[in-house]
């Protein structure tokens, strides 16, 4: 499919500092793409700029095939919805639903048949003449989405929708954006700064720190293949791993040391260089005791364990060397693993992702 939006080397600085950093991406027609990154990196100025309420400094934006970084906000034809609503207290809810479709012109009657569709959608009928202030939270947000929705935008923003709202809230909510979403069609950028999230609802994401894009990619391929050391800290938890190449084989693998064990991996690294690693803790197994004579697990020593609901975090120590490993605990029942015991730990040598520096 060709792409809908189109963000050709943008630039945006304030006060001399640049804050978006020449950034391209383009988004398919109906695709959900997150924006994820800390605190800073860039995501709402890009997406004021998509909006048209901020300038661009340089470069272009294209929906559907058009320029549309030079027009004004109310001429691009998108909807917004923000981290606090921003609903209008004194209006009702079909009021605040309206309002777009109010400044646009709409016949009254095609107003409250899109208003009251708007809120099925939503799954707020019947709430037309609340106000803001008798509505929770979630609903608060839902009134906004509707009320982006209902414009028939070309393309939806969310910026941080879900980060006032608690825990289980937002996991509803989040299903409910994407339902909606689908049914509609609409391309959507999702902003946000919490990587679950972002797994849960995109079809691409992509990944920003200090104002320029690291990754764009399927949430698998963002959490399994991260390109930079950024994108794999950010994205999931993980353990840095050191190994020393040992031994250098015609077949691009190599013979590394591991905690005092050898393994053998594909590498093309020469002999004694040292190797940074990223192994994630769920991809580090244990048992607790040798299977055979032969079996190859590195002893470790169990630290801490911490009961996570679901699963056990085990801390492990070996040669001062720390290790974590999150296990099920359908797989391994924690009360067979004591603190201060010795465990046998595996490394599948598929999991470790070589360190590539930024
Ligand atoms: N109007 C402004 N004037 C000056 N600096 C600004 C302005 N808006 C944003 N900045 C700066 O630009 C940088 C990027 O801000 P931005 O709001 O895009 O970050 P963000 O990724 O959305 O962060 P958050 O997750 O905290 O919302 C920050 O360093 C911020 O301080
Ligand atoms: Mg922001």
């Amino acid at each position: 499919m060709s792409s809908y939006l189109k963000l050709e080397n943008i630039r945006k600085s304030f006060n001399k500092t640049e804050v978006v950093k020449d950034l391209s991406l383009e988004i398919k027609e109906g695709e959900i793409m997150s924006f994820l990154g800390p605190s800073g990196c860039g995501k709402s100025t890009t997406l004021n700029m998509i909006a048209g309420f901020l300038e661009v400094d340089r470069g272009k934006i294209e929906v559907a095939g058009e320029s549309v970084h030079l027009l004004p906000p109310h001429k691009r034809e998108m909807g917004m919805v923000f981290q606090n609503y921003a609903l209008f207290p004194h209006m009702t809810v079909f009021d605040n639903v309206a309002y777009g479709l109010k400044i646009r012109k709409v016949k009254k009657q095609e107003i409250r048949k899109r208003v009251l569709e708007g809120l099925e959608m939503v799954r707020l009928a019947g709430y037309e003449n609340r106000y803001p202030k008798e509505l929770s939270g979630g609903q608060q947000q839902r009134v906004s989405l509707a009320r982006a929705l209902v414009i028939k935008p070309k393309l939806l923003l969310l910026d941080e929708p879900l980060s006032n709202l608690d825990a289980k809230l937002r996991q509803e909510m989040r299903e409910e954006i994407v339902d909606i979403q689908k049914k509609v069609g609409i391309t959507t950028i999702f902003v946000t700064h919490d990587q679950e999230e972002a797994l849960a609802i995109s079809d691409r994401i992509a990944v920003m720190y200090d104002g320029r894009i690291e990754q764009v990619d399927i949430p698998s391929a963002i959490y399994n293949n991260p390109k930079t050391d950024f994108v794999s800290e950010f994205i999931g938890e993980v353990n840095q791993v050191k190994g020393k190449v040992l031994e250098v084989y015609k077949d691009n693998k190599s013979k590394i040391l591991f905690f005092g064990k050898e393994l053998i991996i594909p590498s093309d690294s020469s002999q004694d260089t040292m190797l940074n690693f990223f192994i994630r803790p769920e991809k580090v197994q244990i048992v607790n005791f040798r299977n055979t004579e032969e079996d190859t697990g590195i002893e470790m020593k169990v630290d801490k364990k911490m009961f996570l609901g679901a699963r056990t975090r085990y801390f492990l120590k070996v040669n001062g060397e720390q290790l974590i490993a999150d296990i099920s605990n359908t797989v391994l029942n924690p009360s067979q693993i004591q603190e201060e015991s010795t465990v046998i730990v595996h490394l599948n040598p598929d999991d470790l992702l070589l360190r590539k520096g930024r």
